[in-house]
């Protein structure tokens, strides 16, 4: 039977905070009770707005924090349970590719030394000219010159240091590829260069993807299926053709709203959006999208929407099946 390559079961997160104030101190909730199976060879965008807990979910999937409950299965076996061989294994297979190209290679260090790090860890290729000749191999794959190896970060364009990022990723040719925003600091060129580069490993290497961005437009271009946070909880989770043509949750169509309009005459009507709203206190009480839904009823200001499947999407809101008659709660 086919089975997800990597699997969130009921993930939660919270970050505790121990200020030298009392007022310092305090928890934040970045993820509540997260579902989600990744299968293999597809690309899956999360996206929300900041601070839903798209990063914390990246991280957590890495095996760089470790979930306050919850497991994340990596073809079947707990992450959190590895030890060992079968740890070293899974750290190998899956890689990260970060947002800020600038901060995560080491400025000190050349980027022959960056590209040899993962080798040398791993025990891939032969000492010496063996994975030198690997690391310009790496380069050349994501189209930089081969002499590249010999230069340090700061010598190089942020796109430049991207594609240098993806090759530390690809050295231990990995399954798995957590890409967070990589491509939101880069200029519109740039950026489209970086995400064919992408889309061509992705056929290749038949890489799974979970793809982390803000940007709708790019998602739309690049993935599969897209899952939706607001405030650490799934929205709705749908095949992106799906999702684009027809949101169920007015989060996701608060979201597509936000794609800038090339029309003039649309430009200046965007509707009301949580993007722009005051931050209101979350309850696990009610559903969370609550004081910004045009839909909402008295049901939503008594429990939390389950996040229910039907026709392959999951969608967590009590109206998403409604016509479009907007409500207000009595
Ligand atoms: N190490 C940490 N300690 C305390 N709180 C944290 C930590 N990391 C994240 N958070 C909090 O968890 C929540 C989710 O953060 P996260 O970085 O996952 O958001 P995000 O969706 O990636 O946002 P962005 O689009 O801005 O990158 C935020 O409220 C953030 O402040
Ligand atoms: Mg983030």
């Amino acid at each position: 039977m086919n089975a997800p390559l990597a699997e969130f079961r009921n993930v939660g997160m919270i970050f505790h905070r121990n200020g030298i104030f009392p007022s310092g101190r305090g928890e934040t909730r970045a993820l509540h009770g997260v579902d989600l199976a990744l299968w293999r060879g597809e690309t899956l965008a999360l996206v929300g707005e900041s601070g839903s807990g798209k990063s914390t979910l990246g991280r957590v999937l890495n095996g760089a924090l470790r979930p306050t409950c919850g497991s994340v299965l990596y073809k079947g076996r707990d992450l959190g349970g590895l030890r060992g061989r079968e740890k070293r294994d899974a750290m190998r297979n899956i890689r990260m590719v970060f947002q800020d190209s600038a901060s995560a290679l080491n400025p000190n260090i050349s980027i022959r030394e960056s590209l040899l790090e993962p080798l040398e860890a791993f025990g891939i290729a032969e000492a010496g000219r063996g994975r030198l000749d690997l690391a310009m191999k790496l380069l050349e794959s994501v189209g930089l010159p081969r002499e590249t190896v010999f230069r340090h970060p700061r010598e190089l364009s942020g796109g430049q240091r991207q594609r240098v990022g993806i090759a530390r990723a690809l050295a231990t040719d990995p399954e798995l590829l957590i890409c967070d925003e990589p491509v939101s600091s880069l200029d519109v060129s740039i950026q489209a260069q970086i995400l064919r580069l992408l889309h061509s490993l992705r056929e290749e290497k038949r890489l799974t993807c979970l793809f982390i961005s803000h940007d709708m437009g790019v998602v739309r271009a690049i993935s599969d299926r897209v899952c939706v946070l607001y405030r650490g909880h799934i929205c709705e989770v749908a095949d992106t053709e799906a999702l684009y043509d027809r949101p169920l949750h007015p989060y996701t169509r608060c979201l597509l709203d936000s794609i800038p309009s090339m029309n003039p005459g649309d430009r200046g009507k965007r509707p009301v959006s949580p993007l722009d709203a005051p931050s209101v206190p979350a309850s696990e009480e009610r559903c969370p999208f609550l004081p910004y839904c045009p839909r909402s009823t008295r049901d939503c200001t008594l429990r939390m929407p389950e996040l229910t499947e039907l026709d392959g999407r999951k969608v967590r809101c009590f109206h998403a099946y409604d016509s479009d008659t907007v409500r207000t709660v009595p």
